[in-house]
């Protein structure tokens, strides 16, 4: 049985209890992280826990715990789970109250982590996979990572449904994201990808992307897709802090470009794979 923390306590998953009163449960109050450990480690720790203070902060919680007493719970747990390669998924939450819209005055945030398994994406399998573009319906503060994940999971079904493997949302004619990834989209050698505002999540490996974009010069832009420059573009990704980043080869049952993986993606996710090498061997930090 995995272990997760809770409160303080590490214990295995079964026997972990929250409060039927906790306003995760009640409101879907809080905010989560999901974060990838390569051979023990937290891949990209520090960006995490600045959206997750982010977050705390924008939902009004003050944080509770400082960054390195998260990343000593974190570690800890990482070790109890066996270490190696994880998933790990954080959740605070405003705590446990009588049920009443008003924030509780003072409270004690609920802290849950708890460690799921990351096998190797294999790029060889890598096949691509189908959208379908939909209404983007969700709130306007999608910046903050909240768990109330209702309209995502609403979206991201409906692309199930359709036989998609992700929905990609548009509001106002312009594409803001996955409903649950960042994109990305190539066009003439150029890679293009929204720029952060409160109509998506500032993705930790879209902003990798980026970062690995400006150590290799490869020509980048921040800027607003529209609907038809989606349709339009030579290839389309994806990007998530557990699937990397995924190529879209149809939308709406259309192909994109000539439905085949794009060598653009070829070349960023080498320069990707590599990053994460270094960082095993201790090279990155
Ligand atoms: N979701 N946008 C949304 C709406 C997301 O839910 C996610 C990730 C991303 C990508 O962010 P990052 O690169 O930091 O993982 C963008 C996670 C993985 C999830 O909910 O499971």
């Amino acid at each position: 049985m995995p272990k997760v923390y809770l409160n303080g306590e590490y214990l295995p998953a079964d026997e972990a209890k929250i409060s039927v009163l906790d306003r995760g449960f009640i409101f879907g109050d809080g905010v989560y992280e999901v974060i990838p450990v390569y051979g023990g480690r937290l891949f990209r720790g520090p960006h995490h826990l600045q959206r997750l203070n982010n977050g705390l902060k924008a939902i009004r919680i003050d944080s509770p715990l400082s960054d390195a007493q998260w990343l000593t719970i974190l570690e800890e747990l990482v070790r109890r789970n066996g270490g190696g390669d994880q998933s790990l998924y954080l959740q605070v939450t405003r705590g446990i109250a009588p049920r009443d819209h008003r924030f509780p005055e003072p409270i004690t945030p609920t802290i849950f982590a708890m460690s799921n398994p990351l096998a190797e994406v294999d790029l060889s399998k890598q096949q691509g996979i189908s959208a379908v573009t939909l209404e983007d319906n969700r709130w306007l503060r999608c910046n903050i990572k909240s768990i109330s994940l209702l309209p995502n999971i609403l979206l991201k079904q409906q692309a199930y449904d359709a036989e998609g493997g992700e929905a990609l949302l548009v509001r106002d004619g312009f594409v803001t994201e996955g409903a649950a990834s960042n994109i990305i989209i190539v066009k003439n050698g150029t890679l293009i990808t929204p720029p952060q505002s409160s109509h998506l999540l500032p993705g930790i490996t879209r902003d990798l992307v980026i970062e690995l974009c400006r150590t290799h010069n490869v020509p980048h832009e921040l800027r607003p897709i529209t609907k038809e420059e989606l349709a339009e573009a030579d290839e389309v990704w994806v990007t998530s802090s557990t699937k990397e980043i995924v190529p879209v080869i149809n939308i709406d049952d259309r192909a994109v470009a000539d439905g085949r993986i794009g060598d653009e993606w070829r070349k960023m996710t080498r320069l990707y794979r590599a990053y994460k090498q270094a960082f095993r061997e201790g090279n990155v930090e």
